[in-house]
């Protein structure tokens, strides 16, 4: 007996010791049903794979084989019998009739994957892969027993990708392709053409990608202003590329084998300077770069009919998004020929010649069995009977459309537009404005309340939209990308009543893992401590508060400005200060540093008592929050649409600030904005700081003239007066605006603003 008895207990270790418990590893989207059994499947060299005789189903099942391989080295034999310690794929005819359904059993004895879809074989395998990575996290391939039924909410998983403001090689494409696929998204929307370039061969008109794909370089310029194009070789530069039509077919092939389909989209009206660089023939009377096509000459309905004709050939996706934001309807206006077609066609407005466009296009793309896509400026002037609407202007035009019977896309630009900045800190890389963190995007829902049943069973879905002017490379769109595709794609296939922020915040610690270990390079913007500081009247004191946007990990910080260490003080409570404080904060994720930095300088002479005197008033739209909003501890960001900017409009910034009370001081600094590429904003060209204890008698500690910084990145400017301690109560400041944007500004000769925010006295 006792011999049995250490039998048993020998044998039960050695069965704990060979079958780890698999770590929980959580799946993104979640599986809309998820079911937990009791014990664990072990992938052993012994295990084999069963696919169904079809090619698509035998692909899949080689890529997991591969997967197994590459992952675990384990070399797993295929047999064409199914049975026991076998992985099963089977694409059978009854299985989930919803396109992409699919049915996951991991039981003890076996793994079975089901779909009657070929995408839903593919998908049940994406889940498989998920549940066995980040590969750090497992000795071996062990399973948990589970049960997934699952299929996709919406049909329309998207991502757009804007090539035409910067050019994304064919191998880049394919890793976008991959991010995609590993979320289960289905739509990548190729943005092919626009005014900086055309990105696709077409060969009745070759001088498209002869010249309209190459642009020259202006280093000092803002990329997207770049509209000159040139030939390839030119000699004062080029920049740009194409795509083959061989390229566009290996990437079609590609996105296919990932159950991706492609809507390629080729703009008009607008956006369309380089085509019209090409062809200027093609442009309204009298108009030169005018970036829309002439609307009252059949020329122009010509080309792009032969255009499109290369790109059906292409493209096997029925939907072809023709653009149509936008359009500066001024030319056509004044064009005579556009102005006859209005008084042919009976048009009275721009927007019904636009619609007057588009419906002729519509016409020929649905002759040729495809169907028309396009921005919500579509709307306007009237919606072609059988077009689908992608809706980026707010919910709005998605609303309408859909409320009348059409196809809508949701991607308003917030939460979708993931060229927008994701997290609060200045070093997060030029974004254009606008803020759309991680669970922002992950709290969307495409299907607005005011829709009727029959107007919600019109929303295809949600997209987001990378557009790229501010994006150059790869690991930049990967930035952008990442990870708030991984909430999109949550938001487009898995149910509303499925969703649950709390666990999802949790799989993204694990899913940050498997990014990474997949290579790409995400924002760890939701990582990033960022401040709050109120002052306490009672207290008379300031107290701050830290926190990163996730909830999780440490936050370790000094407040002598040192960088942290793991050893720092760990952030658990808010800080009171009552003294000039520098706070260096970090957040620690398994012991490295993740996200930036927050470094900032408190002062403490602000208090109920103080006054602030404007000599000019600021801008009622900007105005940072109200007369105290200077030196109130809250630091506005590298962004022009900060609100805590207080900005002043051709006026000087000239300010006297009563603390209340004599202090005690030796430092006044103030924090300007410029912004060139986006915004009015310059700094300003002179500053002076004057300190007094009266009120009375003024001593200058600053007096500083500025050379114009001409950089197109956002700039915030520090700008200090430092002094030996003395009493002081009233400081004069006096900023001077430059008045008028200089020459070379894209908004040359129209007024300069000025911001300002934090005044620091310590
Ligand atoms: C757009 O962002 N202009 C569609």
């Amino acid at each position: 007996m006792r011999q049995f008895l250490l039998f048993l207990i020998f044998t039960i270790l050695l069965a704990s010791c060979s079958t780890p418990k698999p770590p929980d590893v959580g799946i993104i989207p979640q599986p809309n049903l998820l079911k937990k059994k009791d014990g664990v499947f072990e992938i052993r060299s012994s295990t084999k794979v069963y696919a169904s005789q079809n090619p698509a189903t035998q692909k899949v099942a080689k890529e997991f084989v591969r997967f197994i391989k590459d992952n675990y080295g384990l070399e797993l034999k295929s047999v064409d019998k199914m049975g026991n310690n076998t992985i099963h794929f089977v694409r059978t005819l009854k299985d989930g009739v919803r396109e992409g359904e699919y049915f996951l059993d991991i039981s003890k004895k076996k793994i079975r994957i089901r779909s009657a879809s070929d995408a839903g074989v593919f998908y049940g395998m994406q889940t498989l892969k998920q549940l066995l990575t980040p590969r750090s996290y497992f000795d071996k391939p062990v399973l948990s027993c589970v049960e997934i039924e699952d299929y996709p909410a919406f049909e329309w998983r998207g991502l757009m990708l804007d090539v035409s403001r910067h050019f994304f090689p064919k191998d880049s494409i394919k890793k976008i392709l991959d991010i995609l696929a590993l979320h289960k998204m289905n739509r990548f929307h190729w943005h092919l053409t626009d005014g900086i370039g055309w990105r696709i061969q077409i060969d009745k008109y070759p001088l498209l990608t002869e010249r309209g794909a190459w642009r020259v370089p202006v280093p000092e310029d803002a990329p997207w202003q770049q509209y000159e194009t040139c030939r390839k070789g030119d000699p004062r530069g080029y920049y740009g590329g194409f795509y083959t039509k061989d390229d566009v077919r290996e990437i079609v092939k590609y996105a296919a084998e990932r159950y991706i389909d492609i809507i390629p989209e080729i703009e008009m009206p607008g956006h369309s300077e380089a085509a019209l660089q090409c062809y200027p023939e093609l442009q309204c009377i009298g108009a030169h770069n005018s970036g829309v096509y002439c609307a009252g000459n059949d020329k122009t309905f010509e080309f792009l009919q032969n255009v499109l004709v290369e790109v059906f050939d292409l493209f096997p996706f029925k939907y072809v998004h023709i653009g149509g934001d936008e359009v500066n309807k001024k030319y056509w206006l004044h064009c005579p020929r556009c102005r006859k077609r209005m008084k042919e066609e009976g048009l009275k407005t721009g927007e019904e010649l636009q619609s007057y466009f588009i419906k002729r296009i519509e016409k020929f793309v649905h002759a040729n069995g495809k169907m028309l896509i396009g921005w919500d400026e579509i709307l306007e002037g009237g919606l072609p009977a059988r077009a689908s609407v992608m809706s980026w202007r707010g919910m709005k035009g998605g609303i309408e459309a859909a409320g009348t019977g059409h196809f809508v896309v949701m991607t308003p630009g917030s939460p979708c537009y993931f060229d927008h900045s994701q997290g609060l800190s200045v070093y997060e890389p030029d974004a254009w404005g606008g803020y759309n963190p991680l669970m922002k995007v992950y709290d969307f829902y495409p299907v607005p309340k005011e829709l009727d049943i029959e107007g919600r069973r019109h929303i295809l879905g949600a997209q987001g939209n990378l557009w790229t002017e501010k994006v150059a490379t790869l690991k930049h769109a990967e930035y952008m990308i990442l990870p708030r595709l991984s909430a999109l794609s949550e938001v487009d296939w898995t149910a509303p009543e499925n969703k649950n922020r709390e666990r999802f915040i949790k799989k993204m610690d694990i899913h940050f893992d498997r990014l990474k270990e997949l290579g790409y390079n995400y924002a760890e913007s939701s990582f990033t401590p960022v401040d709050k500081v109120v002052y306490d009247k009672n207290r008379k004191a300031f107290v701050l508060t830290l926190s990163n946007e996730l909830g999780l990990y440490d936050i370790r910080y000094t407040l002598d400005g040192t960088k942290p260490t793991l050893n720092s003080k760990l952030y658990t409570e808010p800080i009171v200060f009552t003294n000039p404080v520098n706070l260096y904060a970090v957040c620690f994720r398994k012991g490295v540093q993740a996200g930036y930095s927050l470094i900032r300088e408190y002062s403490v002479k602000f208090s109920d008592k103080c006054t602030i005197k404007y000599k000019y008033p600021y801008d009622s739209s900007y105005n940072g929050g109200g007369d105290k909003a200077l030196c109130d501890n809250k630091f506005a960001l590298n962004r022009g649409d900060d609100k805590h900017w207080q900005g002043f409009k051709k006026n000087d910034f000239d300010v006297t600030i009563d603390l209340g009370e004599v202090a005690e001081i030796s430092s006044v600094a103030v924090d300007f904005f410029q912004h060139l590429a986006a915004t009015s904003v310059m700094l300003p060209v002179q500053v002076q700081i004057m300190i007094s204890e009266d009120g009375k008698n003024y001593k200058t500690v600053l007096d500083k003239k500025y050379e114009t910084i001409k950089d197109y990145k956002p700039v915030i400017k520090k700008t200090e007066a430092t002094f030996p301690k003395q009493k002081v109560e009233y400081i004069h400041i006096i900023a001077k605006n430059r008045g008028v944007l200089p020459d070379w500004h894209i908004r040359k000769n129209t007024d300069a603003w000025l911001f300002v925010d934090e005044v620091m006295i310590r």
